[in-house]
């Protein structure tokens, strides 16, 4: 029988970024005994990579802006695939959940009336970013943790949840980690669990996200027998570093762009302007006099009253966009785009507005963005699918587990908007911990079931016990780099079913890897076991991209390029477990209620488009 402690707690929290930190201050505050589990060290999390700012309505840039505004762009963005009850929710709550967060200590950027400022993004019709210069997901873990810190909350630092435990009716009753550092083995009996993993970036080798992102909550989800939805959109942010190669990926935040920045071909043109969808016409300026006229607007702080420039459509528009002009010869010198904020802005108001940008692009790349171009290209930054969650509790199809922030889905449709992440973190983190601590004070601890414990931490100690195989990191390097190549930013059906051979390939190399046999910090070990999520998460994200027979949002197909205004234009892809095998069916969308149908405005013809 292997060694292991034991725990207990009415609401276990996996993943300690934005939504699990704050999830977890709700469960505590609402009485529950609550645990934090992560993976890293506490205040490492991806939601730092969320630079720009957190959008909420506040109103305080242009008092224009309001819920049902955030909500249109929230839903139009998503190319009308969202959930509109999340949209509707969060577009409603991220205004209170940003001012707690300014009362719990965060230091926003403020306006001369010494209101939290807000800045332009892509897809937001009216500044709407809270921001903190360009460290905002810096900040707010910062003040989450402080305050978290101070909640009575377990913190089980550098732990990992390799697996959920369920009773016989499929209820989650907890769940078994390992410590990363010296390898032993943990079991929590937990009333309600809540995922708050974040996403799944490392399966591709160019992304923004760092070593943690494997896929873990999306996996420990699905092999629970729980539902995952929209997993064919992925978000390739147009602006990572392309140069040089060993910071290729690194966020370069699109509050570049917001603040004025341009992007422009080895020829020199705007090519933005050559890129407006049908759906955003009428949105977007048509011309580079129009588009200056924006910036000067709101650099002197006035309303515009002009049209915003091509540089802020939505996400999936742009990096195809530069995509194009690379896949076309037109690309930077080590093919990307030329993202120029030196000839829009003083070298005062760069170093002011974006300070890490500045820092990050001298450190790393040698480059002062106050005279010089940066060179910028898309990166694996996001996924849109997750955990189908209930819009008001974000409980899953599994009864006692729930999820929040980018492990979940629905909020988001074919596509985020920026800064759309920061507010979902804190306004579905908040419910998710609301929920499950209601729900556990209704109920006993569960019993731990041994022979579950025994199973996993039986799984868990597999690789260690191989006399020999392949090193781990070999498998993941090829796996990220055949995920690049096969089911990157354009997709075609050969491509996508010559992965998914290349997936179950991979899943048979994976249970042949070895590490040694060490349990104290093994990263081999440790990458072991992260794989098998990896393998599963890359087959939910191939397997529905081949699906999906059009282009919509983050999802680009080669061989089907415009949105089908049929089927797809209304129905989800659902993905579960069935034993070992990944399942995939269709389901129609929930539409939005007539009062809220009308604040879309939307025609058929667009939503289509
Ligand atoms: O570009 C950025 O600052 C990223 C923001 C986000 O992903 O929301």
């Amino acid at each position: 029988m292997s060694e292991y402690e034991t725990h207990e707690y009415d609401v276990i929290v996996i993943g300690a970024g934005g939504a699990g930190l704050r999830a977890a201050i709700e469960a505590a505050r609402s009485g529950a005994k609550t645990a934090i589990i992560c993976k890293s060290l506490l205040g490492k999390a991806h939601t730092v990579m969320a630079e720009g700012g957190a959008a909420a309505a506040l109103g305080n840039a242009d008092d224009r802006d309001g819920w049902k505004v955030h909500f249109k762009d929230t839903m139009k963005g998503g190319k009308y695939l969202n959930n509109w009850r999340m949209a509707q929710i969060h577009a409603q709550e991220s205004a209170d959940r940003i001012r707690e967060l300014e009362q719990w200590g965060a230091v926003f950027d403020r306006t001369p009336a010494g209101l939290i400022n807000q800045r332009n993004f892509g897809g937001h019709t009216y500044p709407r970013l809270a921001h903190v210069a360009d460290s905002t997901g810096l900040e707010i873990i910062r003040t989450l943790q402080e305050k978290g810190i101070h909640s009575g909350i377990d913190i089980f630092m550098e732990y990992t949840v390799s697996h959920l435990l369920q009773d016989d009716d499929g209820t989650c009753t907890g769940c078994v980690a390992y410590n990363r550092v010296d390898g032993a083995m943990h079991a929590y009996s937990a009333k309600s669990t809540i995922l708050a993993t974040g996403g799944i970036t490392r399966c591709w080798s160019v992304c923004s996200g760092s070593w943690e992102y494997t896929g873990d909550g999306h996996a420990l989800a699905l092999n629970a027998g729980a539902e995952l939805i929209d997993m064919e959109f992925v978000q390739f942010h147009p602006t990572g570093m392309v140069w040089p190669p060993s910071v290729r990926g690194i966020l370069v935040t699109e509050g570049v762009r917001g603040e004025g920045g341009v992007l422009r071909n080895s020829e020199g043109k705007r090519f933005m302007f050559d890129n407006v969808p049908e759906m955003f016409k009428g949105d977007h300026a048509e011309t580079e006099e129009e588009a200056t006229e924006w910036v000067r607007q709101v650099v002197a702080g006035e309303k515009a009253s002009v049209r915003r420039p091509p540089e802020l459509l939505t996400r999936d528009v742009v990096a195809k966009a530069i995509n194009k002009e690379v896949a076309e010869g037109r690309g930077s010198t080590h093919g990307g785009a030329y993202l120029d904020i030196a000839n829009q802005r003083s070298a005062e108001e760069i170093i002011a507005k974006l300070p890490s940008m500045h820092h990050q692009f001298r450190e790393l790349a040698g480059v002062d963005i106050t005279k010089e171009p940066m060179e910028v290209g898309p990166t694996a930054h996001y996924v849109m699918g997750g955990v189908r969650v209930n819009a008001e509790s974000q409980e899953s199809t599994v009864s006692g587990l729930y999820a929040a922030g980018e492990v979940s889905s629905g909020l988001h449709g074919a596509n985020r908007l920026g800064g759309n992440s920061l507010s979902d973190l804190i306004v579905f983190g908040k419910r998710a911990g609301e929920f499950a601590a209601k729900r556990s004070a209704e109920m006993s601890q569960p019993d731990l079931d041994l022979k579950q414990v025994e199973s996993a931490i039986e799984d868990n100690l597999r690789p260690l016990k191989r006399e020999s195989g392949e090193n781990p990191g070999r498998v993941y390097d090829e796996l990220r780099d055949m995920m690049q190549a096969k089911v990157g930013i354009i997709r075609t059906e050969a491509e996508l079913k010559s992965a998914l051979k290349d997936l179950d390939t991979f899943r048979e190399r994976i249970q042949n890897t070895s590490s040694g046999n060490s349990m104290v910090y093994n990263s081999g070990w440790h990458q072991a076991l992260d794989l098998q999520n990896m393998a599963d998460i890359s087959t939910a994200c191939t397997l529905a991209a081949l699906t999906r027979t059009e282009s919509r949002g983050g999802h680009t197909r080669d061989d089907f390029p415009v949105p089908d205004k049929g089927m797809w234009s209304h129905t989800t892809n659902v993905i579960w477990k069935d034993g070992a095998e990944v399942k995939i069916r269709q389901e129609e969308l929930d539409q939005p209620p007539e009062e809220l149908e009308q604040l879309l405005d939307r025609s058929k013809k667009e939503a289509s488009k």
